[in-house]
């Protein structure tokens, strides 16, 4: 049995071709579109009657069912521009979920406010609506709910408790362009959301750019603002006057130009993303111990991210815990050549520009007078734990169009793998183990589920 395996000098079952895909798939059109604006000689949204940052902004809104969408140069600075245009201020505490990419607990940084962190669903990823409540103090202002690896949040409940409490709801839509939660489009449902259209995106930029859609004019007339060191661009001369705090935060025209030309496919690639991605989660979800993820009826997975939990138990492995187990099936997998990786090897409360609770010297935000003091202490997050100590993700780049083919491959090399599970349950108890963010100064046996 042992010889079948990669690890032990078997051929990998995945083809060299099949490791890394290519994304963003690059078209003429994309080469048309950046070649369309330089020879248009208007590269920002400072040129008079520039055309493509505009046109983005309307295709991007009628994308999202929103009124406005405002571009700037990246998903981290919409983010930080939707909770200034919305009137977030120093001290004021911002729900965030303890798993997602870091922007979206940096941003409300930017205001000096405070992230405040609540556990996940163990099945969503996201947000767990149920413990959400318990977090909300007098200084609560808003919620950030994130679509993490695609699927949309629990909208319904979350908007229900900020309309309860007086809360602004904030989408992190950036997993999720396109979603739907029971009929209505990621990003039309906060009081602002927001998009980001770096490479790893479903509908990138050939860089870095993001957006900020919403239906409230004032919102979007600040936000162009605040791009523009605080300056109003509508007037036929430019005046440089600033009204209010900025920065440049611009997109570019290029930038605008190729997003405009992937917009344009989006549709199609989905398509066939909603083929082959379903077919490799059946096949794999056919394996004992391991948990695939699934979209509720009421709303679309965007296959962003595919989060794999395993289950040494289910596999038949006893004795066997999630932690080694996962550690050495990602070892024998990747000798397969399957892409598999961590995403977030720490929940985000545990991040060390968290911990350290200073973020401008002096300790502010968290020292500002008035401030509810933080903990951030990982035992109060065991489900972010849990999952990140049993799980591994194929991420956006292993997921393209034309995946079908890398895909069946994957999944044949599972099947490998499980035909040897005696091996890897040996492999696994041999490991020394430490759960993933133990490399992290501070929290090396923190958390442990072992
Ligand atoms: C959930 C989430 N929020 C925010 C961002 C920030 O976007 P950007 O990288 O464009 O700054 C990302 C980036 O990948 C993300 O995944």
């Amino acid at each position: 049995m042992t010889a079948q395996l990669a690890m032990f000098g078997s051929k990998p079952v995945v083809e060299p071709e099949h490791r890394r895909l290519e994304w963003p798939v690059v078209t003429q059109a994309d080469r048309d579109a950046v070649l369309r604006v330089l020879d248009s000689r208007k590269f920002t949204v400072g040129a008079k009657n520039e055309p493509e940052i505009s046109g983005l902004e309307s295709e991007w809104a009628e994308f999202c069912d929103t009124r406005y969408a405002v571009a700037v140069n990246s998903g981290t600075v919409a983010l930080e521009l939707a909770l200034t245009a919305l009137g977030i201020q120093p001290g004021d505490e911002v729900i965030v979920p303890a798993l997602s990419y870091v922007a979206t607990a940096m941003a409300p940084l930017y205001q000096l406010a405070v992230p405040v962190f609540v556990d996940i669903d163990p099945v969503t990823f996201n947000i767990d609506v149920r413990r959400v409540e318990e977090k909300i103090t007098d200084r609560t202002r808003a919620i950030i709910p994130v679509h993490l690896g695609g699927l949309p949040a629990d909208m319904d409940e979350i908007r229900a408790l900020a309309r309860r409490h007086g809360l602004l709801v904030i989408e992190d839509a950036v997993q999720a362009q396109g979603g739907t939660y029971r009929g209505e489009t990621a990003g039309s449902m906060g009081a602002a959301s927001v998009f980001s259209l770096n490479v790893e995106k479903s509908v990138p930029t050939c860089g870095e750019g993001g957006l900020i859609v919403t239906d409230d004019e004032e919102v979007a007339t600040r936000c162009r603002s605040l791009r523009v060191l605080g300056e109003d661009l509508s007037t036929d001369e430019r005046l440089y006057v600033s009204a209010t705090r900025g920065s440049n935060l611009k997109l570019s025209s290029v930038l605008a130009a190729f997003t405009r030309a992937q917009l344009g496919r989006f549709w199609d690639y989905q398509e066939r993303r909603d083929k082959n991605i379903p077919v490799f989660l059946e096949r794999l979800g056919a394996l004992p111990g391991i948990v695939v993820p699934t979209a509720p009826d009421d709303r679309t997975h965007m296959w962003h991210m595919l989060r794999f939990r395993f289950d040494p138990r289910a596999a038949g492995l006893e004795g066997v815990a999630a932690g080694p187990f996962r550690q050495a099936l990602r070892r024998v997998l990747l000798a397969e050549g399957v892409p598999l990786t961590h995403y977030q090897i720490i929940p985000l409360p545990g991040q060390p520009v968290f911990q350290k609770q200073d973020a401008y010297g002096k300790g502010y935000p968290w020292s500002l007078p008035g401030v509810n003091p933080q903990r951030y202490d990982l035992a109060d997050y065991p489900v972010t734990c849990q999952v990140i100590e049993d799980s591994l993700c194929l991420r956006r780049m292993h997921l393209n169009p034309d995946a079908g083919p890398a895909l069946d491959a994957y999944a044949s090399a599972f099947e490998r793998v499980w035909e040897n599970l005696d091996v890897v349950g040996r492999i696994a108890r041999s490991l020394d183990y430490a759960p993933p963010w133990a490399v992290v100064k501070g929290h090396e046996g923190a958390g442990r589920t072992a």
